[in-house]
Parts: C-alpha cells; structure tokens; sequence
C-alpha cells in the first residue's frame, strides 16, 4: 500500500469517513486515527500498530459539545479540567454511552475523550465529521512519534494516509485523568501536571501502583527504544565503569559537567525541554547504534513526574 503524504487536512479526513486510518499531528505526539463509531475501521488501527485489543483508544473532538454525545454524564470533577484545559494535552475519561463501539474502548464502560488544540488535529477532525479514535502513530512497544519522520519510520506504506505538519510542541503524550470518581486521578501524568490540577481540586492524585490497572496502557512495556535504557542521578565514576564494556553509550539529561564521556549527548537547558526531546533521542540513539542510553533522573514534580514515568517504563527489560 502507498502511503498518501499530504499537509491538507481534507484530504486525510477523506481517507477517515471512508472507513481508513490517518495519522496526524497533535500537540503532544502524532496520533493514527479513525472513525470513533466505526469499529471495522478502528480495528485497523490495532492491526497496524500490532497493540493489544484490550488496549482502549483515546477519542478525539473539535468541539466541546460533542462530549455530551459520547459520555453519560459530564461530572464536576471533569467539567472544571475541561474548562480550564480544552483544548489542550489532557484526557478526561468519563463513563460512555453506547454510541461508541466496544472496539474503541477495548470493551470499558468508560471513553477517553480529548481535544488536541492542534490546528491541523482540529481542522481533521472538523473536516471528517466524526470523533477521531487515535493511539499514539508509533508501532506499539517503540516510542511515540513527535514528527512525522517517525510515523515514516514505523508506517510508510503500511498505513493509507499521513498528514504532515509541525514537530509536537509538548513531545510527551497528554495527561490521563480519571473523572468518574469525585475527584480527578491522573492514570498518566503529562503536561498538564498534579500540582495544575490541584489548583483545581486539592484532592487530585497521581494513581500509585494499584491492584486493579485501571488504564490499561499502563500495564505495558511502552516508549522504548531498542538501545538499554538505564536510569542515572549523576555520578559521572559509575557510568564511566559502565562505559569499559565498550559499547556506544549516550546521555541524556539537565548536568552540563557530563559532557565528553558519551558517544552522543544532549544537554537540556529544561525540564520542558527534556521531555519535548526525550522520545526524539531515543530514536536517534537507535539509528545511530547506540546501545546503552543514560538517562538523568529528575525530581518528580511538574513535568518531571511525566518524564520520570515514562523513563521507568522505557528502562523495565
Ligand atoms: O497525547 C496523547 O494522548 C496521544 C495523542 C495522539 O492524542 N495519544 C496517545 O494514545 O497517547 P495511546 O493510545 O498511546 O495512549 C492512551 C492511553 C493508554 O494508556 C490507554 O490505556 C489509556 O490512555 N486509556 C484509553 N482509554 C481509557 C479508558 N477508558 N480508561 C482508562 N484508560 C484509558
Ligand atoms: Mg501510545
């Protein structure tokens, strides 16, 4: 199948109402997308990326009204988030309504709804007509795609259509909220951060490890890159003993003194920063051969509650 490139909206909303995927670009990370309400086309989606079926999709709208459509009720705890961050790189999940097929939530009685504040996510979507149900474009295990040379990567001519626009402003995907409960509960941290949300409702967590998964993604081996991936709070001796099994190595994080022991390097001048560049580093690193990536631990707070996340999943074996 070739793959269709286009940076005109209208021509990827095509390839949707006809009942076939299109990748496309958000804010946080480029999304592959379908019908919300046709189940044979949002199959296709799981297909390409080879993601397990019991994996729910996030859906996306252009407008706020179209929650009503696809949740059974907008509780308080979500109305405030939707108000302060829609559009914006944040999820609500809400208890769905029946409209939308089992195959878009992976059979939950709940939906994630989002409203990307892209341009180009919006006009898409205004253009299809529909709800776009959208994972990240990456096939499923590697690290999400911020350009649209990554969705290349993975998908040219296995995926219908790709519409191009600009690298993802955040890099990191949306934050995941739980609003069915009273108070919001982050499923995944992101941009949107725990100390934002409390200035909403003091009562807002981040989900700790609990019995029951409830966002399913969580459970995988996700954002990985094929090089090791090994967590670091500086201490330049002990990755230079690392370093003696002679294989390339690379560093990413905030210390500038870590400089010349690395094969490759980036020094982020930011938190923001280093999560807007940390999944584009690592596909760099594998291009490049690198084997083993050190990653700078940050504090846990702000942003870097989302960095330290998806670094812990990146470095499980
Ligand atoms: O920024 C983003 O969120 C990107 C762009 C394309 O919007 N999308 C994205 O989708 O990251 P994906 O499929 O890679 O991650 C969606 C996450 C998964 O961890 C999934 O389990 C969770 O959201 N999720 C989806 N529906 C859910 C639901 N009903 N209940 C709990 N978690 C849900
Ligand atoms: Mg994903």
């Amino acid at each position: 199948m070739k793959t269709t490139v286009t940076n005109n909206p209208k021509i990827a909303a095509a390839f949707i109402m006809a009942g076939d995927i299109a990748a496309f670009p958000t804010e946080t990370v480029y999304g592959l997308g379908a019908d919300a309400y046709n189940e044979k086309a949002v199959k296709k989606i799981f297909k390409a990326k080879g993601r397990p079926v019991d994996n729910p999709l996030i859906v996306h709208i252009a407008n706020k009204k179209d929650i009503n459509v696809l949740a059974q009720e907008i509780t308080p705890s979500a109305k405030k988030i939707i108000s302060k961050f829609f559009p914006g790189p944040v999820t609500v999940i809400l208890k769905k309504n029946e409209i939308i097929p089992p195959a878009t939530t992976a059979g939950l009685d709940t939906i994630a709804i989002r409203m990307p504040a892209g341009r180009l996510a919006q006009q898409l979507i205004k253009a299809a007509g529909v709800p776009i149900a959208a994972p990240s474009a990456n096939l499923s295990g590697s690290p999400s795609p911020t350009n649209f040379l990554h969705v290349l990567r993975d998908f040219n001519n296995k995926i219908p259509c790709l519409l191009i626009g600009p690298p993802a402003k955040y890099g990191l995907e949306s934050t995941v909220i739980d609003c069915t409960g009273k108070h919001p509960v982050i499923l995944r941290p992101g941009s949107v951060t725990l100390e934002q949300l409390k200035k909403l409702d003091k009562n807002a967590v981040i989900q700790k490890r609990a019995a029951k998964i409830k966002s399913p993604g969580q459970k995988y081996k996700h954002y990985s890159p094929k090089a090791d991936v090994k967590l670091i709070t500086v201490q330049k001796s002990k990755v230079k003993r690392q370093k003696k099994l002679k294989q390339k190595c690379a560093f990413i994080g905030l210390n500038r003194n870590m400089g010349n022991d690395f094969d490759k390097v980036l020094i982020c001048r930011s938190v923001n920063e280093y999560a807007r560049k940390l999944f584009w580093f690592f596909r760099e690193c594998d291009d490049e051969g690198i084997k083993t990536i050190y990653c700078q631990k940050v504090e846990e707070k702000g942003i870097g509650a989302a960095i330290m996340n998806r670094l812990k999943k990146a470095s499980i074996k």
